[in-house]
């Protein structure tokens, strides 16, 4: 390795308005992978987050819980050291953006930009809740859709339609938060000339240009996002806006100098907080900490973020690419700041290629994994598995997560140490003897650890991986092809054995090096307890060869398909009363849903359909395929459309006693990719809360003289 590298490393600063789910750890997953990466080479790191405290979703929900913002925030961030530690994810520092320095620095660029002339003020229009007395976010303010009518529509776009407009084009709008009529108000914005030439200019240049070691700052396609928000139309029109900075009081931020009542709008303040956690990270003596056993001056905060040697690397999803990539590097340069060298953008983390989100249920909860015991180091490994430097979804399935982690992580890699240091502890008293040369042994693992390398700083964890695992059969293949089993058997090939084992556990060493950045703790026991090790790899350990070995010790578990199966199923609400118990209030489970209106149960387009074929699934023991009539035409072709549905009935009915009856269809769910195919809808159906207790599915059957297609309303 020539020279050291200095990188300031950071994750998207994550609202302090929920818990983590899924999506957040998996991008702390690819972040503390390349630090540990990057660490095990030398290079020197400062990886910090802090919790995104502002905004007016943030404010809301604090007033709604009956506390401050403060306090909110303070609950949320109390709770983020358990999926951390948890995962093993290890960030030198966490902050708030509510903290004194983020306050502090967020005015101090704001004047710096003023003083460069790039900030304006203008009066804009906007909704105001009379009952409220506040000014209404978009979200904020629902009503009808401008263009087709349909009821509790949001003020930007239509989810049934799908048109979009601006929230003042709303038929009958109200607000949100107290249900009151809106009432246009004027008032005095602050906002930041993203349109000025100066600002575009700089920004072509940036999003084209070279960070750190001439690599590219942005990932292609990303820039070819970027290029089309740039895009200007023959007369000039498009291009960047100029970007509302401000937002009035009530509102929990941070205040803007100079003007009484007004406040920096949440996405301002928001990256000036990876700054400010990384200064109370100086401020704390915990960088120099870090860093004096290497010898370096220790520098200031100040010192340290101005230095041009140090790499400013930011790890962020695709859906805030706009703040990352135009607003936060036009906010340092033209404060007088250095830039971000490299903004990594990464996919979405989707579960059984669904969408997560919170509203539905659907995603799976990290502290729910954690609690079943689940390895944490299970799922860093499979994600890594799945991870690429494009942007891209990675889906979340069970059977993929126990398939890799069975047959590989288990059965490829821990599986050699487990074989191989039996025969040593048995028969050479833990002591590693090679035969012959190791140069090449040692070649090709020098070899494997340059491409590894190159992989995991380019964020390929996945091909990292598929090079490792490769290596991991052929380490098993040697082994199996010397037939350990045979020489232990014959006193006169003690060698030949001894020499099988050793160049087995050199390839389990190696391969533990390899893994490190992706396997941390179980790479610590590996160096510590089975090599006798006083600290952890390190990445030039690739090409050192073990000498001992401890007794082989347990080092990691098969998943439990059970267990995994727990993990996705959705849990109950809250446990119902079971009929044996004290007479109970007699609807126990309805009173257990929250109330909609009419225009709620609208929106569900429920139909008569006709099952016009029913068959088993191979392979799944609940579901049975539907083929539906809805009355339904292609539009195109004015063919009739059928519908493919699973249904989890196959308990209840026999395919054929399905063949020709009429049901229930909810017409209008979105179509869901499931392992067998993709299911275009639901029939209805009764079941007992309990379904365990009283078994039975009832599919819902209409009287007769209903046709498919028929509305149920
Ligand atoms: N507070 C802003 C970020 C401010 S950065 C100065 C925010 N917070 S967030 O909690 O909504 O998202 C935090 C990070 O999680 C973002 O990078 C976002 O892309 C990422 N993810 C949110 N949902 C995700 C998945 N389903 N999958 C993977 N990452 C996801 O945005
Ligand atoms: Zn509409």
């Amino acid at each position: 390795m020539t020279s050291k590298r200095r990188l300031f490393v950071t994750t998207a600063l994550p609202y302090a308005n929920g818990p983590f789910h899924i999506g957040h750890i998996m991008e702390y997953i690819q972040a503390d992978t390349w630090v540990r990466f990057q660490r095990m080479r030398g290079h020197e790191v400062h990886f910090v987050g802090a919790d995104d405290a502002h905004g007016a979703p943030i404010m809301i929900a604090a007033e709604k819980a009956g506390v401050t913002p403060q306090r909110f925030v303070a609950d949320i961030a109390a709770e983020r050291p358990r999926y951390l530690d948890g995962f093993h994810i290890r960030f030198d520092n966490w902050h708030s953006t509510d903290a004194p320095e983020n306050h502090q620095l967020a005015q101090d660029i704001y004047r710096a930009l003023r003083r460069s002339g790039l900030i304006a003020s203008r009066e804009i229009e906007q909704f105001y809740d009379p009952v409220k007395g506040m000014f209404l976010p978009d979200r904020y303010i629902k009503g009808h859709c401008p263009k087709c009518d349909a009821a509790d529509q949001y003020g930007d776009a239509c989810e049934v339609c799908g048109a979009v407009y601006g929230p003042t084009e709303l038929r009958r709008p109200y607000s949100v938060l107290s249900g009151a009529t809106p009432e246009m108000r004027r008032s005095e914005h602050f906002f930041f000339q993203l349109s000025s030439a100066r600002c575009a200019e700089f920004l072509r240049d940036w999003t084209q240009g070279a960070g750190a070691h001439g690599a590219p700052r942005l990932q292609p396609e990303v820039l070819n996002k970027v290029r089309e928000w740039f895009a200007t139309d023959a007369d000039g029109h498009g291009g960047l806006a100029d970007w509302d900075i401000s937002r009035d009081a009530p509102y929990f931020g941070i205040e803007v100098p100079d003007a009484p009542g007004k406040y920096f709008y949440v996405w301002l303040d928001a990256p000036i907080g990876y700054l400010a956690s990384l200064k109370n990270h100086f401020d704390k003596g915990q960088a120099a900490a870090h860093w004096h056993a290497q010898s370096r001056t220790t520098q200031s905060y100040e010192e340290f973020v101005a230095d041009d040697a140090v790499e400013q690397v930011h790890f962020i999803g695709k859906d805030i690419v706009y703040f990352h990539t135009l607003f936060w590097p036009a906010m340092l340069h033209f404060s007088g700041r250095k830039t971000p060298s490299q903004v990594n953008v990464h996919g979405f983390v989707t579960v059984g290629g669904e969408k997560m989100s919170k509203s539905r249920g659907t995603g799976i909860s990290p502290l729910k994994y954690l609690d079943l015991g689940l390895n944490p180091e299970w799922l860093r490994y499979y994600l890594a598995a799945k991870m690429s430097a494009r942007v891209e979804d990675v889906d979340f399935t069970a059977e993929d997560f126990v398939a890799r982690v069975n047959a590989d992580l288990v059965g490829k890699y821990v599986n050699i140490a487990s074989r191989a240091a039996r025969f040593i502890t048995q028969h050479f008293d833990g002591e590693l003897r090679y035969l012959g040369t190791t140069e090449p042994l040692l070649g090709a693992a020098r070899a494997l650890a340059d491409d590894v390398a190159t992989a995991l700083d380019g964020r390929e964890y996945a091909r990292a991986l598929r090079e490792i695992m490769a290596h991991a059969d052929r380490i098993n293949e040697a082994f199996d092809a010397a037939q350990p089993w045979v020489l232990a058997k014959d006193e006169a090939r003690r060698a030949e054995l001894h020499d099988a084992c050793a160049r087995a556990l050199a390839g389990f060493w190696q391969l533990s090096v390899l893994l490190a950045p992706m396997l941390p703790a179980t790479a610590s026991r590996v160096a510590r307890e089975l090599f006798g090790l006083d600290r952890d790899f390190v990445w030039s350990d690739c090409s050192a060869l073990p000498t001992r070995v401890a007794p082989y010790r347990h080092l990691m578990q098969r998943v439990d398909a059970k267990l995994l199966e727990r993990l996705f199923e959705a849990d109950a609400p809250t446990p119902t009363p079971t009929a044996t118990a004290a007479p109970a209030p007699a609807p126990a489970a309805a009173a257990e849903s929250p109330t909609i209106s009419i225009d709620d149960f609208a929106r569900i387009d429920l139909r008569v359909a006709r099952i016009v074929d029913a068959a088993a699934v191979e392979g799944s023991t609940k579901l049975l395929r539907l083929t539906l009539d809805a009355g339904e035409r292609n539009a195109a072709t004015g063919e009739p459309r059928l519908r493919n549905v699973f249904s989890g009935i196959a308990s209840a009915y026999a395919p054929a006693a399905l063949v020709g009856r009429l049901t229930v269809m909810v017409a209008n769910l979105a179509p869901r990719k499931m392992k067998f195919g993709v299911s275009e809808g639901m029939v209805l159906a009764a079941s007992a809360d309990d379904e365990k207790a009283r078994a039975g599915i009832y599919l819902l059957d209409p009287h007769a003289g209903a046709e498919p297609g028929m509305r149920v309303r």
